[in-house]
């Protein structure tokens, strides 16, 4: 069976984009789900002395092998002051170092989600440009806004907003 790895762009426990791209990985069909936090794959701030020093840490690794055994990656970014939440940039500095290519050309299902309304449109627009440079193969894209309001209980309670990710989420099902 076809394995998706899901996970957020944040180490926050209540996440919001660790419970959209959790919902978002239920509607997939078929599918063996593999969730990651990255709380358990924790790194050093990168430094190019420290990676002189002692090179590429052992989890910058084995998060990029999680992305070489899946067939794809649902992956839902935090937005933090506008870019990337320092948690994943650290992550994606990382593996960069060791993998230039570091999506592999997996499909990815990229989405944001955030409590205002803009729905991480900004850290959607960085990712959007940069991922390909790093051989991100991006299926769709999601933005989820207000999501104090569209989303209750592990579910998207807006009939829109839903059917939008419901779409997205069957093309990125055949694409893996
Ligand atoms: C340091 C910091 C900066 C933030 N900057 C933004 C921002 O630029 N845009 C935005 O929509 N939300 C911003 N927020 C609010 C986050 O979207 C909110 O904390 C959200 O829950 C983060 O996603 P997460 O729950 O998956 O970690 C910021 C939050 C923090 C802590």
């Amino acid at each position: 069976m076809k394995k998706v790895i899901v996970f957020a762009g944040s180490n926050s426990k209540k996440s919001i984009n660790k419970q959209l791209a959790t919902y978002a990985s239920e509607l997939l069909e078929n599918t063996t789900i593999e969730l990651l936090d990255l709380n358990d794959f924790s790194l050093p701030v990168f430094g190019v002395d420290l990676e002189e020093e002692q090179g590429i840490p052992e989890n910058a690794i084995k998060f990029l092998d999680k992305i070489k055994s899946s067939n794809g990656i649902i992956l839902s970014l935090a937005e933090h002051n506008g870019a990337y939440s320092a948690v994943f940039k650290n992550l994606f500095d990382w593996m960069s170092r060791a993998e230039q290519k570091t999506f592999m050309n997996k499909p990815m299902l990229l989405m944001a989600a955030s409590p205002g309304g803009r729905g991480g449109a900004s850290v959607l627009a960085i990712a959007k440009d940069r991922f390909p440079r790093h051989d991100a193969k991006i299926i769709e894209v999601f933005s989820m806004p207000f999501f104090g309001t569209n989303f209750l209980d592990g579910k998207i309670i807006d009939d829109t907003l839903n059917l939008e990710l419901t779409t997205k989420v069957k093309e990125f099902n055949k694409a893996i």
